[in-house]
């Protein structure tokens, strides 16, 4: 009995974590949506190389933090945050990036129905805090978004941060509607919400579970018709060596000829301009079977593969290679193995990489890659 009833709660939190995943996973797609068809459909963009880089670095900067709302999930499965994923971050940059990342949902959405909403900053020199910066974006963009959804007739949001003992306060106020003390009281449950068909009542339940996990407060104080005021106190500074502190392997690996394996065109497509980019040369191959063909026709110093492949997945084709060339080089990418928390290899392959991989990440993984002789 006890047991079913941990089970249900197990499943129901589940529920909730999923439904929270979608939610945040759209808002995260937004602007890269928006960014992707404003330059394809105002080619004049193209010319203003400012404006191209901008949209560039929205883009780069949506993609990984959708990459992250879902690499949350193996949080979840494994309970708590994965170390690797915190660093310390400067929250006054993370405040400016997700007001440039919301900026077309207050601004652009608000002037079109004639109300005017300004985000005015007021931010303290504060120490860095431990937290994912991801993560600190997704509250941040979440509570804009319900501060400008409360304040139909415009407004002014506005932002804080100061060094509280040992805590960092970020403080956003926003002079909308408020809300009711009953309002108040259950406005971080899963599911509130006073938005009808509009509202998912699931922004803040993410909210606050990234708050907890962070092991920061989130205080709510409101007044009707004036607004309200959510404070955040996140822990500063516990010593995590962030990646500049890192020792830089900043040396270039030498040209390497790779077979780049994946069923997905597009994906294989910019697997293969990232891996020229990098200097090398490609082959690419749109499944297992002629992966293997083109692997027995040439010679390779590496190959890149996908693992959920029709036909002849990724396992199978790195066991078949490794048959043909015990000490062939072999790296696979997958979509799951970030998710599910599995860091056991399959046989044949040297080094597995979460998906979506990154200019850096690829970077990394062939350093260890040396070209073979010439043949
Ligand atoms: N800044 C705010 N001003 C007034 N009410 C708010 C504010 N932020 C949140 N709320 C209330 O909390 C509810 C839950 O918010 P949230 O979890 O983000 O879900 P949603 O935005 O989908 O309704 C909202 O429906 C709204 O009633
Ligand atoms: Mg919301």
């Amino acid at each position: 009995m006890q047991q079913q009833l941990v089970q249900q709660e197990r499943m129901l939190a589940m529920g909730q974590m999923a439904s929270g995943v979608a939610h945040d996973f759209n808002n995260a797609l937004s602007p890269i949506l928006g960014s992707a068809e404003l330059l394809l459909e105002a080619p004049e963009m193209l010319d203003d190389r400012a404006e191209l880089i901008d949209s560039l670095q929205i883009i780069r900067t949506s993609a990984l933090d959708a990459a992250n709302v879902v690499r949350r999930l193996r949080g979840f499965y494994r309970g708590g945050q994965a170390e690797e994923d915190v660093e310390n971050i400067n929250v006054n940059e993370v405040i400016e990036s997700s007001i440039n990342l919301t900026r077309p949902h207050w601004r652009v959405q608000a002037q079109a129905e004639g109300r005017a909403i300004d985000i005015d900053t007021h931010l303290e020199d504060v120490p860095t805090v431990t937290m994912n910066e991801s993560e600190l974006r997704e509250v941040l963009t979440n509570l804009i978004m319900n501060a400008a959804d409360a304040m139909p007739e415009g407004g002014t949001i506005t932002f804080h941060t100061k060094t509280d003992g040992e805590m960092v306060a970020i403080e956003l106020s926003d002079t909308g509607a408020g809300m009711t003390e009953e309002v108040r009281q259950r406005c971080l449950d899963p599911f509130f919400t006073t938005k009808g068909e509009r509202g998912t009542g699931l922004g803040l339940a993410m909210v606050y579970g990234i708050i907890q996990r962070s092991h920061g407060t989130i205080d709510v104080a409101s007044e009707l018709d004036k607004g309200t005021t959510f404070t955040i106190r996140l822990p500063s500074e516990i010593h995590v060596p962030t990646d500049s502190q890192l020792p830089q392997d900043t040396e270039s690996s030498d040209a390497l000829r790779i077979l780049a394996v994946d069923d997905d065109a597009a994906t294989l497509r910019s697997l293969g301009r990232m891996l020229r980019a990098l200097g090398h040369s490609v082959e690419l191959a749109a499944s297992g079977s002629e992966g293997l063909d083109k692997f027995r026709e040439s010679k390779y110093d590496l190959v890149v593969t996908d693992r959920a492949m029709p036909d002849m997945n990724g396992d199978q084709l790195a066991e078949a290679i490794k048959e043909l060339v015990s000490d062939q080089p072999v790296i696979m990418l997958t979509g799951l193995g970030n998710m599910m928390g599995t860091e056991e290899k399959p046989q044949g392959v040297d080094l597995v990489l979460g998906k979506p991989v990154t200019m850096d990440m690829l970077r990394q993984a062939l350093l260890n890659i040396q070209p073979q002789e010439a043949i």
